[in-house]
């Protein structure tokens, strides 16, 4: 049952990874799920789909949460029924949430070189600053920066907000693990920060929004 990391971001933030490496019997003799969560898991085909989401829940009893304790909106965003924000991602054998009194989103991409040929449906005023030469570095900008627009998209959730033209991720260093993003969209006029950190051959990023009140 590998909780991977748990680590408090500042004090109204933790972040929690899960390695799903159990069977998935292992996961259903710990989890008890809502019907409609039952419903979703079986109508998953892949088992690494399953997985991902079940590592979730156990990311959630980790703090004292079940999947009671979690609600959809209209827009597939996940919400906390005691008000916290709340943002998770899976992706292969990693699960990962973060919770927050303040808004959040979080994202986790495999590093991969597919990324480079579909950069361009993500990216447009970056490639200013990316440099392609340097392919293994230009590759891991690259993720990042999708990581950060999907967090950020996550956090807002907002229909039609595209990642190329409302939101910008600034030049950043791969050795800082942090940046800056802005967005501008409709009323939205806002920078936020981000990190990131590499997870075996994954990238997680996670971006931080204004403070809201519970
Ligand atoms: C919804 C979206 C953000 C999910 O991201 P992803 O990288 O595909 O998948 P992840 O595993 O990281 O995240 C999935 C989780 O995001 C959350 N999520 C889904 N829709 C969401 C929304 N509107 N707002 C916030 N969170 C959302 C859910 O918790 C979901 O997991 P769960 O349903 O199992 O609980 C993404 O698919 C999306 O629609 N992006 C915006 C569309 C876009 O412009 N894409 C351009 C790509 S080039």
């Amino acid at each position: 049952m590998p909780l991977y990391k748990s680590v408090n971001i500042d004090k109204d933030t933790r972040l929690l990874i899960w390695k799903n490496t159990e069977s998935l019997e292992e996961f259903f003799n710990h989890i008890k799920l809502k019907d409609s969560c039952s419903l979703r898991v079986d109508g998953m085909k892949s088992e690494l789909h399953k997985k991902g989401f079940l590592g979730v829940r156990m990311l959630l009893q980790e703090i004292g949460y079940t999947d009671f304790d979690l609600f959809y909106d209209s827009d597939g965003k996940p919400h906390l029924t005691d008000g916290m924000n709340i943002s998770i991602t899976h992706s292969y054998a990693f699960s990962a949430i973060i919770v927050s009194k303040n808004d959040i989103g979080i994202d986790m991409e495999l590093q991969r070189e597919k990324v480079i040929t579909i950069a361009d449906k993500f990216i447009e005023p970056e490639f200013n600053y990316l440099d392609p030469s340097h392919l293994t570095d230009y590759m891991k900008q690259l993720i990042v920066i999708w990581g950060v627009k999907e967090a950020v998209y996550k956090m807002i959730s907002r229909a039609g907000l595209s990642f190329k033209q409302n939101i910008y991720v600034f030049p950043f260093e791969l050795t800082d693990k942090h940046g800056m993003t802005s967005v501008n969209y409709e009323d939205i006029n806002e920078s936020y920060p981000f990190y990131f950190e590499e997870v075996e051959d994954f990238t997680l990023v996670y971006c931080l929004g204004s403070k809201t009140k519970l």
